[in-house]
């Protein structure tokens, strides 16, 4: 049987990564093995994203939207581990963000409806079984990377991430009926939302389903 592909999204600092290691935990106690992932990859392009996000390569928005779908495409597709494969090999795919993101944060300066063609090829290729946004507040999601971090990236002002929030909303809205989405209240304590996640994911698992 093909494997399921989850897409986890939010805000930076929303609890996306904590979430995703104890959703995979439950699924392979489910008898469901794994793979976790995410974007931007570790890969060349995924690198050169980081070096963009840290600010020591200055690089356009124009530039930047298609840099993330070309590391998307490679994440889907390289011969290595691509996702692609994994999903017909049966694995259970799970990926700390995926097109959402872009959808969201690079909307915030480039029409919605461009990103979301320049995505087109990677929703072609695996479209996830239902993504899910873990929706937090940008104030306390920057509560919580400032605790855990010395410096903050581009995107993670309260201005920035108010604005993205919003446009993962309006994403939603524009792609409903063409994708599962799923919204968790972020703001509750870890062990709660993670058995809200698995309520729902776990409606997904059947054969059938
Ligand atoms: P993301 O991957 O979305 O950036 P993380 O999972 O890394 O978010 O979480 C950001 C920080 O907030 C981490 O230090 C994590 O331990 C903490 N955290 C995650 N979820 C919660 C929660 N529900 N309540 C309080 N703190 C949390
Ligand atoms: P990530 O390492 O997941 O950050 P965090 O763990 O703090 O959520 O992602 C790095 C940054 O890249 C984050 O600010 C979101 C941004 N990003 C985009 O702008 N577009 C994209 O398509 C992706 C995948 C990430």
């Amino acid at each position: 049987m093909r494997g399921r592909f989850f897409a986890l999204e939010g805000i930076d600092g929303s609890g996306k990564s904590t979430q995703l290691e104890l959703l995979a935990r439950r699924l392979e106690q489910a008898g469901f093995p794994c793979l976790t992932t995410c974007e931007p990859t570790a890969g060349p392009i995924g690198s050169l994203l980081r070096q963009v996000l840290t600010g020591q390569i200055p690089c356009d928005s124009r530039v930047v939207a298609p840099l993330f779908t070309a590391d998307r495409l490679d994440h889907l597709l390289n011969g290595e581990n691509g996702l692609c494969r994994a999903v017909e090999r049966g694995l259970t795919v799970l990926s700390d963000r995926y097109y959402f993101s872009s959808y969201a944060y690079q909307s915030v300066d480039l029409p919605l409806e461009w990103v979301i063609e320049v995505n087109r090829p990677c929703a072609q290729l695996l479209r996830p079984t239902a993504t899910v946004f873990i929706d937090v507040s940008p104030e306390l999601a920057l509560a919580r990377i400032a605790q855990n971090r010395e410096r903050t990236e581009l995107f993670e002002t309260e201005d920035r991430l108010t604005r993205t929030r919003e446009q993962y909303l309006k994403a939603f809205e524009l792609e409903k009926g063409r994708e599962q989405v799923i919204l968790i209240p972020g703001d509750r304590d870890v062990e709660t939302i993670a058995s809200d996640i698995w309520s729902t994911i776990s409606t997904f698992l059947s054969p059938g389903a």
